[in-house]
C-alpha cells in the first residue's frame, strides 16, 4: 500500500498553483527508458559526447538527426501513462503549470495544456542558424529510418541546415521556457517533483527555489535522488502509481 502522507495530500488539495516538475523517470511507464538507469538508460547504448553535443552535430548532423528522429517515432508509438493522466486530471480543479525536463509530448497527448521544456522537444525542430521552427513534412519522425542516414532538411529563409529542437550538453536553455518555468516556481503554492535524478543543472536548481520560500515540495520516485533529503515529502512510488493515487486523495477530501 502506498503510504501518501496525509499532510501532501492537503497541501495538494488547497494549492491554487501547483507546479509538476518532471523527468525522464516520468515517462518510464510508457517504455521510454530513462538515461541513467543502469539497465535500461538511453545513455548506456549510445554515448551521450557521440549524439547530444553540439560537436557531435557540426561532426555528423545526419548521424545525429537520425536519432532524433528515431527517438521521435519510438515517442509517437507510444501513449502517456496514468501518471501523466492524473496530472491533467488534477488542472481540472486547479491551475497546474507542468515544467519538464522531457523531450517527450507524453505531458501535451495526455491533456496538460500548461508545459515548459526546459531541455527542448522531440517535435521542434528548427533551423541552426536563423532559430526559426522548421514547419518542412520531411521531418515527421516515419518519414526518417534510423538505419539510414538521413541529411537535415534546409531552412527556407537562410538554406541553413534544420537541427533537432532539443537543448544539447553545453548549451543555454531557450530564454522563454526558462523564464516560464522561473514564473511558475515563484508563484507557485507547491511542487510535484516526478522521475528526476535531480542532477542536471539549472533544471535541478529550480526545487531549490520554492523550498528558499518556504514551498513545499513532494517528490514521487521509486529510487532516492539528489532531491530527497531536502523536499518535503519523498515518496517511494512511481508516476504510474503514485499520481494516479495522490488524485484520488485529493478528490476523496473534496
Ligand atoms: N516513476 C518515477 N520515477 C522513476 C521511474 C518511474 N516509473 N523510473 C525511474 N524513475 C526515476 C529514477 O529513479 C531516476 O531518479 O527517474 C529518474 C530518472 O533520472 P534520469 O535518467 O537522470 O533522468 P532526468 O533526471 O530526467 O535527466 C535530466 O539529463 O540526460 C539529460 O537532458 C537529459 O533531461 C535529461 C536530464
Amino acid at each position: 500500500e502506498l503510504d501518501l502522507p496525509a499532510a501532501a495530500v492537503d497541501i495538494v488539495r488547497s494549492a491554487r498553483w501547483v507546479t509538476v516538475f518532471s523527468g525522464a523517470g516520468m515517462s518510464a511507464e510508457s517504455g521510454i527508458a530513462t538515461f541513467r538507469d543502469a539497465e535500461t538508460g538511453l545513455w548506456e547504448r549510445y554515448d551521450p559526447a557521440q549524439l547530444a553535443t553540439p560537436e557531435a552535430w557540426e561532426a555528423d548532423p545526419a548521424l545525429v538527426w537520425a536519432w532524433y528522429q528515431w527517438r521521435a517515432r519510438l515517442v509517437r508509438d507510444t501513449e502517456p501513462n496514468a501518471g501523466h493522466h492524473a496530472l491533467a486530471a488534477l488542472a481540472a480543479d486547479r491551475a497546474v503549470m507542468v515544467v519538464t525536463q522531457n523531450v517527450d509530448d507524453l505531458h501535451e497527448r495526455a491533456g496538460s495544456d500548461v508545459v515548459s521544456h526546459l531541455h527542448g522537444s522531440l517535435f521542434a525542430p528548427r533551423c541552426s542558424h536563423c532559430g526559426r521552427p522548421y514547419r518542412g513534412t520531411d521531418v515527421e519522425p516515419d518519414r526518417a529510418v534510423e538505419r539510414l542516414r538521413v541529411e537535415p532538411p534546409m531552412c527556407p529563409h537562410c538554406l541553413a541546415p534544420v537541427r533537432p529542437g532539443v537543448v544539447w550538453f553545453g548549451e543555454p536553455l531557450s530564454a522563454e521556457s526558462w523564464s516560464k518555468a522561473e514564473n511558475a516556481f515563484a508563484v507557485t503554492d507547491v511542487v510535484i517533483v516526478v522521475g528526476t535524478s535531480g542532477i542536471v543543472y539549472p533544471a535541478a536548481g529550480l526545487p531549490e527555489r520554492a523550498l528558499a520560500r518556504g514551498v513545499p515540495v513532494i517528490e514521487f520516485n521509486p529510487e532516492p535522488s539528489a532531491l530527497s533529503d531536502r523536499v518535503t515529502h519523498s515518496v517511494r512510488a512511481s508516476a504510474a502509481l503514485g499520481l494516479p493515487a495522490l488524485l484520488e486523495a485529493v478528490r476523496a477530501g473534496r
